[in-house]
């Protein structure tokens, strides 16, 4: 399968090397695809890592993964091309992140969510939150290998089949929330991750359910 990433931060390149290292095709897109850094990352992924535009790996990819700053999230996919998302599954692993007011809060909450914005700009997408609620270095191979991922989305077979790329990444399982308007509430845990993280002076926290 061929994976498309938009975005070549922490994120996109984490994820590009989990995809890569399972025998994925990753194209990881950036507005400089063929900068220094990307270059690195490349050279260190091997045969299946390639970057491009967003628009080529939004072309590229089978599925599509959505790594950008939530405030540029809707300029990133107007970016790759909006058709080039038909029937595909997106993993949204965007946060509406806001520290204007000095400490972790959102831009958009409650009501409302980045998972719908981008499910609405992309009706025929199959838009599924993931990965949101932990640390860039905990998405493949996690160190806390017993806790679940949560996860939402309005499809069915879209979650099932990011549920078994997360376990393929090394989680024990995903926690599937409901439907897309989930996504307010796996991005509203975010803040509350920061400043957990802040507090204990740690990054490599995850929020595990017991039961
Ligand atoms: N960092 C984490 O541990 C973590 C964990 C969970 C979720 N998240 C969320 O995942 C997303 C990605 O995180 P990150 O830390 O990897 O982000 P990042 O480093 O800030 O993202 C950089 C990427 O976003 C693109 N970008 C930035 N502004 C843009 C704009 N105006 N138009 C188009 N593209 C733009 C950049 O493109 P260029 O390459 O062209 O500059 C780059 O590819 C964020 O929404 C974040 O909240 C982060």
């Amino acid at each position: 399968m061929k994976v498309g990433i938009l975005g070549s931060g922490v994120v996109g390149q984490a994820l590009g090397r989990g995809f890569a290292s399972r025998g994925y095709s990753v194209k990881v897109s950036s507005r400089t695809p063929y900068s220094q850094k990307l270059k690195e990352w490349v050279r260190k992924n091997g045969k299946n890592a390639s970057t491009g535009t967003f628009a080529e790996a939004a072309a590229f990819g089978d599925l599509l993964v959505l790594a950008t700053p939530g405030t540029a999230a809707e300029v990133a996919i107007d970016l790759a091309g909006r058709n080039n998302f038909d029937g595909k599954v997106l993993i949204d692993v965007t946060n509406a992140l806001d520290f204007r007011g000095g400490s972790a809060g959102l831009f958009v909450g409650t009501t409302d969510s980045l998972g719908e914005r981008i499910q609405n700009k992309l009706p025929k997408a199959k838009v599924v939150k993931c990965f949101n609620t932990v640390g860039n270095t905990q998405m493949v191979d996690p160190k806390h290998k017993d806790a679940e991922m949560l996860i939402c989305g309005n499809d069915d077979a879209a979650k099932k089949e990011v549920s078994r790329i997360v376990t393929e990444f090394g989680w024990k399982g995903v926690i599937d929330v409901g439907g897309i308007d989930g996504a307010r509430w796996l991005e509203a845990l975010v803040p509350l991750w920061v400043r957990v993280g802040t507090k204990l002076n740690v990054w490599d926290h995850v929020f595990k359910v017991l039961r």
